[in-house]
Formats: C-alpha cells, sequence, structure tokens
C-alpha cells in the first residue's frame, strides 16, 4: 500500500515492518481529540484565508462524519497508515475525496500529536480530579460515623497511642487533597497550544495560533516551536502526580488488609469488594485492595518509562516520543478504576467497632499518659518516662494492664500518683484530652470534619 508519505520512497515496507512502527493500535484513543484538533486547524485555515470556504466546509462535513463513526466504533483503522492522524487523514480523502489532502495544509504531524496528548490529558486529568473528590468524600463520610471509635494508633506497627478512628481516615483525606492540587496546578502548564509549530520550525504559511487556541479552549500557545513539539513534562507531570496519588492509595490499601486480618479484625470489606478462594471455603480476601496495591507499582513503571525516553532526546521531534503513549493510556485506566473501586470500597466497608474498643483497652498505649500526669506534677519528664516504664515491666510481669494495676503500686513507684490516675488512663480520655491543633481531640477532629466538607463543597 503507498503511503501517505511515499513520494521520495521506491519501495515499501514489509508489513512486520509496519507493524513494529505503528501507534495505530493504541492511538485510536485519541481518535476524537484528533478530529477537534484538525475542526479546529480547518477553521483557522478558512479565517486566515488559506483554504477556500467551500474546501473547508467539504473538510468539516467530512470530519464530522468520521467523528460519528468514530464514536460508533465504525472507522476501519489500517496498520499500514502507521498512526491515528494519517488514519484520519486518509480516511477522510477515502470519504471527501483529494481536497481532504488540504487538511494537512501548515501543519505537521508533530504539532498535530502534541495538540492530541495536551486535550486527552487534559480531558483526563479533569474526569480524575472528581474521581479523587469522590474517595475523599468517601473518607469523610465514614469518619463522621467514627469521630468517638477509637484504634490503636501506631508507630513502627506497634501500638502507640490512641486515636480517634475517624482521625485516622482523615489523614488519607489531606493526602488526596494534596494530590487534587498536584493535578489542578499540573493543568496550567498542560492547557497550552502546541498547535502551528508545524514540524519543529514554524510554518510558512499565514497561520493563526492564537485563534486555534482559542478554540480548542487552551490559555495560550507555546512560546518557542521546538519546545511546542518536543515538550512532554505535562504528561511527565501527570504521571508523578499519578505515582504519589497511587502511593496514597496503596498505603491504605495495605492497612485495610491487615485490618481485615484475623489478627486484627478491625474491618470488614464489603462482599462486593472481596473475593473467596477456590479452595479453601472460609476465604474472604480483600483483593480489590490488594489489586490497588498492585497495580501502583504499573503507574510506577509508566513515569520511569518516560522520563528514560526523554533523557537523552536532542530537540526536536524523534520517533522514541511515540512509546510517550501506552503508559500514559495505562496509567489513566489505572488511577480511574483505582479511585473508583476505592471510593466504593470506603463507602461500603463496615468497620468494627468493638474490636477496636477491645483493642485499645488491651495494650500499654496510654502510658504516655501516666508520664505526661507525673511531668505535669512537677516530675522531669525523663525521670517520669522510667518510672512508668518501669510500671509496664511490672504490669507485663503480673499479666495485666495499667488500668487494673492498684493505687499501691503506683503509689509505691511515685508519691505524686492520686486516684484521679484511673481516669487520666481511660482511652477515651486519652483521646480527649489531645486537643492541639491537628490532634486526635474530638473536638480538633470535628474541626477537621468541618474544614474537609467545605473545601469538598467547592
Ligand atoms: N505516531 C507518532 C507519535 O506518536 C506521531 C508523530 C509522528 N511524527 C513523525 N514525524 N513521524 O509520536
Amino acid at each position: 500500500m503507498t503511503k501517505l508519505w511515499g513520494g521520495r520512497f521506491t519501495k515499501t515496507a514489509e508489513a512486520w515492518v509496519d507493524e513494529f512502527g505503528a501507534s495505530i493500535g493504541f492511538d485510536q484513543q485519541l481518535v476524537e481529540e484528533d478530529i477537534e484538533g484538525s475542526l479546529a486547524h480547518v477553521t483557522m485555515l478558512e479565517k486566515s484565508g488559506i483554504l477556500a470556504n467551500e474546501e473547508v466546509e467539504q473538510i468539516k462535513k467530512g470530519l464530522h462524519i468520521l467523528l460519528e463513526k468514530a464514536k460508533k466504533g465504525e472507522l476501519n483503522y489500517s496498520v499500514a497508515n502507521e498512526d491515528i492522524h494519517l488514519n484520519i487523514e486518509k480516511l477522510l480523502i477515502d470519504e471527501i475525496g483529494p481536497v481532504g489532502g488540504k487538511l494537512h495544509t501548515g501543519r505537521s504531524r508533530n504539532d498535530q500529536v502534541a495538540t492530541d496528548m495536551h486535550l486527552y490529558l487534559r480531558k483526563q486529568t479533569k474526569e480524575i480530579l472528581q474521581l479523587v473528590k469522590n474517595v475523599q468524600a468517601a473518607l469523610v463520610e465514614q469518619a463522621k460515623q467514627h469521630v468517638e471509635t477509637l484504634i490503636p494508633g501506631y508507630t513502627h506497627l506497634q501500638r502507640a497511642q490512641p486515636i480517634s478512628f475517624a482521625h485516622h481516615l482523615l489523614a488519607y483525606f489531606w493526602m488526596l487533597e494534596r494530590d487534587y492540587g498536584r493535578y489542578e496546578d499540573s493543568l496550567k502548564r498542560l492547557n497550552v497550544s502546541p498547535l502551528g509549530a508545524g514540524a519543529l520550525a514554524g510554518t510558512t504559511f499565514p497561520i493563526d495560533r492564537e485563534y486555534t487556541a482559542e478554540l480548542l479552549g487552551f490559555d495560550g500557545i507555546y512560546e518557542n516551536s521546538l519546545d511546542a513539539v518536543s515538550d512532554r513534562d505535562f504528561i511527565v507531570e501527570f504521571l508523578s502526580a499519578s505515582s504519589l496519588l497511587m502511593t496514597h492509595l496503596s498505603r491504605l490499601c495495605e492497612e485495610l488488609i491487615l485490618w481485615s486480618s484475623q489478627e486484627f479484625q478491625f474491618v470488614e470489606m464489603d462482599d462486593a469488594f472481596a473475593t473467596g478462594s477456590s479452595i479453601m471455603p472460609q476465604k474472604k480476601n480483600p483483593d480489590m485492595a490488594e489489586l490497588i496495591r498492585g497495580k501502583t507499582g504499573r503507574v510506577y513503571g509508566s513515569l520511569f518509562s518516560l522520563l528514560t525516553v526523554l533523557k537523552g532526546l536532542p530537540l526536536a521531534y524523534n520517533k522514541d516520543m511515540q512509546e510517550d503513549k501506552e503508559g500514559m493510556f495505562d496509567a489513566v485506566k489505572t488511577v480511574k478504576g483505582s479511585l473508583a473501586i476505592f471510593a466504593g470500597m470506603i463507602q461500603t466497608m463496615k468497620v468494627k467497632e468493638e474490636t477496636m474498643t477491645k483493642a485499645v483497652h488491651q495494650d500499654f498505649s496510654n502510658a504516655t499518659e501516666l508520664a505526661d500526669y507525673l511531668a505535669t506534677k512537677g516530675m522531669p519528664f525523663r525521670e517520669a518516662h522510667e518510672v512508668v516504664g518501669k510500671l509496664v515491666l511490672l504490669c507485663i510481669e503480673k499479666g495485666i494492664y495499667l488500668l487494673d494495676l492498684p493505687l499501691s503500686d503506683y503509689k509505691a513507684a511515685s508519691d505524686l500518683f492520686d486516684e484521679d490516675i484511673y481516669d487520666v488512663l481511660q482511652p477515651k480520655t486519652v483521646v480527649a484530652r489531645r486537643t492541639s491543633a491537628g490532634g486526635t481531640g474530638f473536638t480538633e477532629v470535628k474541626k477537621a470534619i468541618t474544614k474537609a466538607e467545605k473545601i469538598l463543597a467547592n
């Protein structure tokens, strides 16, 4: 088959070579953006007097026919036409005749593909922003139900201090809020038009780049034509924001998986987000959480793969850059899927308050309280730490917890101890008294919920 660029060639590549070089297998996902970009381009060609009105009308009509067919999945792409750009051009010529060949006036596939990618990622980023918000909303909803539900807070995965379960969930709200900010911020640099940069150097045609930028909803144009066709920073930024988002999801997944275990029994995933075993009838596996944790790796992979593709590339366009696409498509699919599943998982999970409450009553996570108690009464904190450490050891020997230790033992350790320590040691008191800003105290958590709801309402 002769190529659209076949003029200076005397023979054609074999099919398997075409296959290797082609991107149509994956860049057909850009079909709508490609046609949208072409429509803006021809509109500008007419306005600038480069093409005649009748020609542009025919081209637009043809492009609209192709767009309708594309939406119905009725376009027949061919590997011989390499990529989405050449396929659409060829299909247009088939549809409306040789005048279709005028579409590419004053344009190159290099500025075309860059334009398509900007349009695609802008749309996807906006959808992802909404999905992030949905997860945040699910976290806040659960948090509202569990302000006074206590769980052990951990450091080193050892029980540290009791906290409000809502406080724990809200930690993820704020991580996602930063993710949201990163995606939103990336849109500023992404929403710039490369169209009209031509192959690398601009064009001799009197085109109007500002006009196509405006038609396509861009905030402005790339200042430098070489940069316009070579820049893939916007994809790197997207993959980087996505990597960090996936890190956050993955961390909560890990916790959900731990909490679902027999050892913790803090939560139970809804049946809709768990699976059974083909051999062990008792099993209920938190598969979706595991899968999101696992899928995090492929998003990191796409980020590294693109950075590596770009690092040694001379200006301007190089075919290497075709390798920017599959990772991006895969990351978009992975992030969107993970966020959607995640929101559902959080909304429907069963929180086992009894096990959580039991847990905070059967540990030494109130020990800091005792040390603070002594310190408040004037004992240097370091000394208080030592005294309480000894009391913990005594409890361990006796097989009891601090609340079970008789006052006589406390008095023997320090005469600063009084009856009121039994109140101070209650997990609920422990949590309630952490009233410092951003702490787990119930009043602080309620304030945080109000703040989070305000952010979501904006
Ligand atoms: N399929 C190509 C890509 O994805 C489109 C740009 C091709 N440009 C070129 N000069 N070969 O990068």
